[in-house]
Parts: C-alpha cells; sequence; structure tokens
C-alpha cells in the first residue's frame, strides 16, 4: 500500500544517490514519488499499483558480477517505465538489446543529438542539447522494436523508446540541472508517455494527512515535543488540525537555544496554531550537566541524557494529569501518542520499511526515549524538507519558523569549541544573532542552506581595540549550500556583508575580536563543527 491516497511513481533504487533526487524531481512535477530497492519483485510492485516506474542510475557496471539486477517481470507488467543510466542499461540488457564496454567514458557535460523529433520522451527539445552523463558502458544496440531517440559522440544509442510497450530509457541524468532539458524529459514521460495529470502538490498532503492521523489516534491524547525547528513546528500543527486539543506540546528550554527561539515558540507558534504548550525551564540543569565538560561527544551524549530525562519526565507529568481527568470525567482520551517529524530521507535512509521499527530515533526531540510506551504518529514520513516547509506555510505558521536553517538538537552547545558556559552561550547567541540578521538583510537565506556560527573559546588571539591590546577569542562563519546536508559547499558570500558582519561582530560582542571564515567543502569538512 502506498502512505497516500495517490498512486505512486516508483523510482528503484539502484544505489548512489540518485534516487532521492528523482522522486524529488517527479514530485516537482506534481506526481506523487516513492522509493523503493531494486530487490523488489515484479509481485511486489503489482501490489503497490504504481502508476508509473523509473528506474535510477547507480555507481556499477552491468557486468560487474553481483551488480544490482532487476526482476525483469518488471518491464512485463504493462506499467510505464523510463530507465536511467544504469537503469537504461539494465533495461536494455534485460530486453534483449547490447550493452558493450566500449572503453569510452563519457563523464560530465556531453553533448547529445535527438534523432527523428525526439518521440514522446524528447518531443519539444531542440536537436542538440547539453546532458549529464557519467558511464563506462554503453548501449550499443536498442532491443528489437524500440526506436533510438538520441546518440552523443560515444554513444550511439542514448535514448531509446517504444511507445507500444511504453518504455522508455536514456543514458544521461535528467534528474541532474546540468541536464539542460532534464525536467522535461521527466515531465514528458510523467505526463505525456504514462498520461499522468500532474494533480499531486504538496498542500493534498494536509487534507490526506488530516484523515490518517484521525484514523490512527481515535480521541486517544498525543504529546509532541517541539524543538524549534521546522518538522516538530509542522508535524505538531498538522496533528493539531487532526485532533486540536487533544494534544499537547511539550517544548524543552536547554538553554541552547539561539536568541529569540522560545519567544517564537511561547508566542507566535501558540498564536498561529492554537495549540496547548508546556514549556520545561531545564537551563541550569543542563548547565550543571555540562560544567568542565569541553569533548564534543561528551556533550553530545550528556544534552542527548539530559534532554530524554526532562522530556520523560513532562510526559509521564502529562500522563499522569490525563490519568486524573478521565478518572473525574469518564471518556477522556488515556495519552498513547507521540509525534515525531520523521522525513522522507530518513525513512528511505533507514531501510524505507513501513513499520516504526527500522526508523532512525532521529534528532528532533533529540533522540526517543527507548522504553517508552508511545505509539509513533509521522505526518511527515513521505515528505522532503522544502515539502515540508510548503505545508507549513500553507498551515499559516510563522515564517521565522518554516523558514528557519536546520539547527541541530544539541543548538550551541556543539557550536561552542570548548566548555559550555553561560557566558559564552551568552556571547554566541549575540554573534549569531548578528549574522542571521545581515545575512536575512542581505536577501542570502534561499541561497544559505546554514550557516552555523561557531565560538573558538579554548582559543585566543591578539587584537588592538581602542588604544588597548586584547586577547579575545574567534567567532567562525561557516555558511554552506547543500540539498540534503549529505554533502555541502561554503558559499561565496559578498564580502561586503562580511565585512559588515565582522564589523559589527567585533565592535558589539565583548571579548570577541577577530572573525574568520570557514572555506571547507563536506566533505572534508562537517557543516558543524563539533
Ligand atoms: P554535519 O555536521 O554532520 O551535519 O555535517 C549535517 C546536518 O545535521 C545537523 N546536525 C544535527 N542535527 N542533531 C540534529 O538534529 C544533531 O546532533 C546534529 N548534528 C548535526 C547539522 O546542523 C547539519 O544540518
Amino acid at each position: 500500500m502506498s502512505e497516500t491516497a495517490h498512486r505512486p511513481v516508483l523510482v528503484v533504487d539502484f544505489g548512489a544517490q540518485y534516487a532521492q533526487l528523482i522522486a524529488r524531481r517527479v514530485r516537482e512535477a506534481n506526481v506523487y514519488s516513492e522509493i523503493v530497492p531494486h530487490s523488489i519483485t515484479a509481485a511486489e510492485v503489482q501490489a503497490k499499483n504504481p502508476a508509473a516506474i523509473v528506474l535510477s542510475g547507480g555507481p556499477s557496471s552491468v557486468y560487474e558480477p553481483g551488480s544490482p539486477a532487476l526482476d525483469t517481470g518488471i518491464l512485463e507488467l504493462g506499467i510505464p517505465v523510463l530507465g536511467i543510466c544504469y537503469g537504461f542499461q539494465v533495461m536494455a540488457q534485460s530486453l534483449g538489446g547490447e550493452v558493450a564496454n566500449t572503453g569510452l567514458r563519457e563523464y560530465g557535460a556531453t553533448d547529445v543529438v535527438v534523432a527523428g523529433g525526439g518521440g514522446t520522451l524528447l518531443a519539444g527539445q531542440p536537436e542538440a542539447q547539453t546532458t549529464w552523463m557519467s558511464h563506462g558502458d554503453s548501449v550499443a544496440t536498442a532491443p528489437d522494436g524500440f526506436e533510438v531517440l538520441a546518440s552523443s559522440a560515444s554513444t550511439p544509442v542514448a535514448a531509446f523508446a517504444s511507445d507500444e510497450r511504453k518504455l522508455y530509457g536514456v543514458q544521461w541524468h535528467p534528474e541532474v540541472k546540468h541536464s539542460t532539458y532534464g525536467q522535461a524529459v521527466l515531465e514528458n514521460f510523467l505526463h505525456r508517455a504514462a498520461g499522468l495529470p500532474g494533480d499531486w502538490n504538496p498542500g493534498n498532503v494536509i487534507a490526506e494527512q488530516v484523515e490518517r492521523i484521525r484514523a490512527q489516534v481515535g480521541d486517544a491524547r498525543v504529546i509532541a515535543g517541539l524543538s524549534g525547528g521546522v518538522d516538530s513546528a509542522v508535524a505538531a500543527a498538522l496533528v493539531h488540525r487532526a485532533v486540536g486539543d487533544q494534544l499537547t506540546c511539550v517544548f524543552v528550554d536547554h538553554g541552547l537555544l539561539r536568541a529569540d527561539e522560545r519567544r517564537q515558540v511561547e508566542e507566535d507558534y501558540v498564536a498561529s496554531t492554537g495549540v496547548r504548550l508546556v514549556t520545561v525551564d531545564a537551563e541550569q540543569q543542563f548547565l550543571d550537566a555540562l560544567a568542565g565538560v569541553s569533548d564534543p561527544e561528551q556533550k553530545r551524549k550528556i544534552i542527548g541524557r539530559e534532554f530524554i530525562r526532562t522530556f520523560e519526565q513532562a510526559a509521564e507529568a502529562l500522563v499522569l494529569e490525563a490519568r486524573a481527568e478521565q478518572a473525574a470525567h469518564d471518556g477522556a482520551g488515556e495519552v498513547k501518542f507521540l509525534v515525531q517529524g520523521t522525513l522522507y530521507p530518513d525513512v528511505v535512509e533507514s531501510g524505507g520499511g513501513s513499520g516504526t521499527a527500522n526508523i532512525k530515533s532521529h534528532h528532533n526531540v533529540g533522540g526517543l526515549p527507548e522504553d517508552m510506551t508511545f505509539e509513533l504518529v509521522e505526518p511527515l514520513r513521505t515528505l522532503f524538507k522544502d515539502e515540508v516547509r510548503a505545508i507549513g506555510r500553507e498551515l499559516g505558521l510563522p515564517e521565522e519558523i518554516v523558514g528557519r536553517q536546520p539547527f541541530p538538537g544539541p543548538g550551541l552547545g556543539i557550536r561552542i569549541v570548548g566548555e559550555v558556559t553561560k557566558d559564552r552561550l551568552d556571547l554566541l547567541r549575540q554573534a549569531d544573532k548578528i549574522v542571521r540578521t545581515e545575512l536575512t538583510a542581505a536577501g542570502l537565506d534561499a541561497e544559505i542552506w546554514q550557516c552555523p556560527v561557531v565560538l573558538l573559546a579554548d582559543v585566543r588571539s591578539v587584537g588592538v581595540q581602542g588604544d588597548g591590546r586584547t586577547y579575545g577569542h574567534p567567532i567562525v562563519l561557516r555558511p554552506v549550500s547543500s540539498e540534503d546536508a549529505m554533502t555541502a559547499d561554503w558559499t561565496r558570500l559578498p564580502f561586503d556583508v562580511l565585512a559588515k558582519i565582522s564589523n559589527r561582530i567585533t565592535n558589539e560582542v565583548r571579548e570577541v575580536n577577530r572573525v574568520v571564515l570557514d572555506v571547507t567543502s563536506k566533505p572534508p569538512g562537517t557543516i558543524e563543527w563539533e
């Protein structure tokens, strides 16, 4: 069963990171998609009743022993299939075409020539176009009954089609933006070849999820941990839309938050959603637990442990309260459910199963208490981050929350290199606020995935301010651009914006006399410093 009412387009994952990107591009064409492993059988495919299938690229050669195979029965189901790169070659081989190890690699921008008007797949596209390729083997001969739609200098069959069998393939990667007409290839496949209308959008998810949540929860009570981040905020707002005051949100203020975050949750979020919120003031508890600790792993462990304790206590108090109420008025529901803002990439990366067992206990509420007996409500399980933001906006959440950059569960605690103290947190909060304000003022938010601001509390350098010598700490700016945080590049911020940030921080934040820019990609550097 698909997780929504829409018949999915199944993206068969042959490895590497292409499948998620393809799934996103399909959704950008307003068609719902789901990723499945390449080990899926034809019967399993049929059971999912897909509207179409896309075979992804992958790192292997079809000639390698043990290279990922496909149940070729899938190609006989009469469901439209598009093979991409490795998926294209697997298709060619299974259908009786010839895949040759030509020794001619094509990597990067590659010119292709479209033949015979391009057929359904390349309809409306220019005869000469630039595509993005990455392959060693090539399809030398198309299977019988297939029309060749394009070729490149070293690949005689760069795209093929059989309209009759509704089977299509391209050697290049249409999901990559460097393929100039890539999205058009996907749209031709989905809308023209498979005849799908393009009527899915993240907004549909609201109505669908509200129904699902009501069916799951009944009249029981639900709790949700809010982290201040986008995912937990949107997940809780969806559940609130579905079951109203059966939901109580818990927000743990661990003192490691950024400036204004608590107010945004307590005032703006509550005002826009009407949720019942319990805030737990745990700053001192966290500071005490972190005193004297500089090792990053230890800090993370301590913060995680304290978070779980605090959250559990709050949850227990709510359960007790509900029981008392239940005793008083028969019929008030039990607290049975916990909301989690698990996103689709988490589901896919942890095995893509449909149960809750194999889901990463993700960081949204700082890791889940293992012995908690709550059942999970996960209304964002089918969604990518940008879709979650779109839903949050549609639910009327404040832009400061919906548009917020990803922020780690352990908060500013892992952005202070050295011991975490209240004083240092205050310094870092001030610097971080300046950075956020200036980046937003310069209109750079869309370009930046996130910009950690790091205080090197264990480092001092000599400076001069006024007439005096100073011996202060450096602040590091770590602006990165990324699609998914798995890889990232440092963002080339305009010099004048950097200059303004640097001036403001060194003037306004005491004990900081130097601002430095981190110019490392990921890999080798991670996004966070700890
Ligand atoms: P790294 O530093 O591993 O970060 O490149 C990748 C992404 O994950 C975020 N991050 C975390 N998020 N809990 C979280 O909720 C954590 O412990 C944590 N550590 C890193 C980081 O901000 C980036 O977006």
